[in-house]
């Protein structure tokens, strides 16, 4: 029986499609047995038998990133060295943690900012946020990123939110980034370039004088795809 007269429906944007459950679950084999009989060694399936992107996480924290984004990362953290990470969306704070974790191993002095409109959903324990700042905020509204301006360089800005991209890129270049610097966007150049192709392209073009995509970084994970920007020329 159909009874969808009760029901709120939320937006399943706000979710992006993996939001349901910030909290990390270890993967559960499904339809198979976990301890597979080594007599019938050829008849095992050979499909990954759980959810793949929900099993992504960081000393038990879920991060949104998968190993090819993860190893990416690790190289630009390697190349950079950057002082600072701005990450817009924390979700549930894994990738925050991970970024850290990474620049501390590779002797960075590093400070990583988590940006999100609702962080109820983040799980950081309190005794794992050294070096990591997080601010409740919309990204809709650019006073969200004044205090951004006194971070040190190099710096990494992520956009993993994906709400008021193009003027939030704008702001950053005329007030934040340097020579070096980047602006990365997750996920959505695919999406933006299959459903408005025309917009993406002047919006991209309209940056040309002060960004460059990265050949090394914007094809070598499907998460980064054309989507890695570095600040070509000294800010003013
Ligand atoms: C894809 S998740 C972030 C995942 C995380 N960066 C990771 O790698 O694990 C997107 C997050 O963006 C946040 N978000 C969406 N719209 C926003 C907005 N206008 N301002 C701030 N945060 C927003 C959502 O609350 C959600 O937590």
């Amino acid at each position: 029986m159909n009874d969808y007269s009760h029901e709120k429906f939320l937006d399943l944007n706000v979710f992006r499609g993996v939001g349901e459950d910030p909290v990390y679950h270890p993967p559960v084999v499904t339809g198979r047995p976990r301890e597979w009989p080594l007599d019938q060694w050829a008849d095992a399936p050979r499909d990954l038998g759980f959810s793949d992107f929900a099993r992504y996480q960081w000393r038990g924290l879920r991060m949104l990133k998968d190993p090819e984004t993860q190893a990416s990362y690790h190289d630009l953290l390697w190349e950079l060295r950057p002082r600072t990470i701005v990450e817009l969306g924390v979700y549930g704070g894994g990738s925050l943690v991970w970024f850290r974790d990474l620049a501390k191993i590779m002797g960075i002095d590093c400070q990583v900012i988590g940006i999100d409109k609702d962080l109820s959903r983040c799980q950081i324990p309190a005794s794992e946020r050294s070096n990591i700042s997080l601010y409740e905020a919309d990204c809709a509204e650019l006073e969200t990123f004044e205090p951004l301006r006194d971070a040190a360089h190099p710096l990494i800005f992520i956009d993993d939110a994906h709400a008021n991209t193009f003027n939030i890129m704008k702001w950053a270049v005329d007030h934040l980034l340097e020579q070096g610097d980047y602006f990365i966007i997750e996920d959505m150049i695919p999406y933006w370039h299959r459903y408005s192709p025309k917009l993406l392209a002047e919006y991209l073009a309209a940056f040309r004088d002060v960004l460059t995509m990265d050949m090394v970084y914007a094809n070598a994970s499907s998460q980064l795809d054309r989507g890695v920007f570095r600040r070509s020329v000294v800010k003013e």
